[in-house]
């Protein structure tokens, strides 16, 4: 992983450099993530009390305010997700698939990404429907089974994610 993080590092010109080096140095969470890791799970930490605050309005049939929080925490979720994770999924876990599935976090890493990619693409679409964004033929009505299912794999994803973080920055596996 650090061999990657340095080669990009030399290959980078001066004003991406900066960026790199922002990213790249130590995370505020006194673990051994970067800023980048600290930065992803908080924003998705933020992203999971939007969930819930969503599903809260729903129960209380404020359905307007529920419709926006949801679709501002599956845009900012899609954009974290999108940018940091599948992007470190491609550079770290990719090349070892399948032969290193059995080593350090390859297997969990994966599992937590299919997860989360079926999480993404229902909670994308979910959040289309409600803002009436889909061509008429996939205008479902039964709103509370593809809510349910959305919200259900975003928390399953959420706690995947902190456990992959836990595993790689806290034990260090
Ligand atoms: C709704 C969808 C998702 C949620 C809520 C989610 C949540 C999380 C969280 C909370 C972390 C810990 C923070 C961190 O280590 O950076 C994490 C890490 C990670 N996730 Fe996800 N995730 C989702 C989708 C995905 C997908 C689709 C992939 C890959 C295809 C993926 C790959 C990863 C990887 C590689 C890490 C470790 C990142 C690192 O290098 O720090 N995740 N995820």
């Amino acid at each position: 992983m650090n061999d990657t993080i340095i080669l990009l590092k030399c290959n980078l010109a001066p004003g991406w450099r900066h960026m790199s080096d922002f990213l790249t140095t130590p995370g505020f969470l006194g673990t051994k993530a970067t800023l980048r890791s600290d930065l992803t799970l908080v924003l998705i930490l933020l992203t999971a009390l939007l969930f819930n605050i969503g599903f809260i309005l729903a129960r209380r049939k404020q359905f307007k305010a529920h419709r926006w929080v949801q679709t501002g925490a599956v845009i900012l979720s899609t954009l974290v997700v999108l940018i940091s994770m599948v992007t470190s999924y491609i550079i770290h876990i990719l090349p070892g698939i399948p032969a290193k599935l059995n080593q350090g976090d390859y297997a969990v890493t994966t599992v937590h990404g299919i997860i989360g990619a079926f999480a993404l693409l229902l909670g994308v679409f979910v959040a289309l429907r409600g803002n009436e964004l889909v061509p008429k033929g996939l205008r479902f009505q039964n709103y509370k089974l593809f809510m349910r299912w959305a919200y259900a794999l975003y928390m399953l994803a959420t706690l995947g994610g902190v456990a992959v973080y836990i595993i790689v920055f806290v034990f260090g596996i």
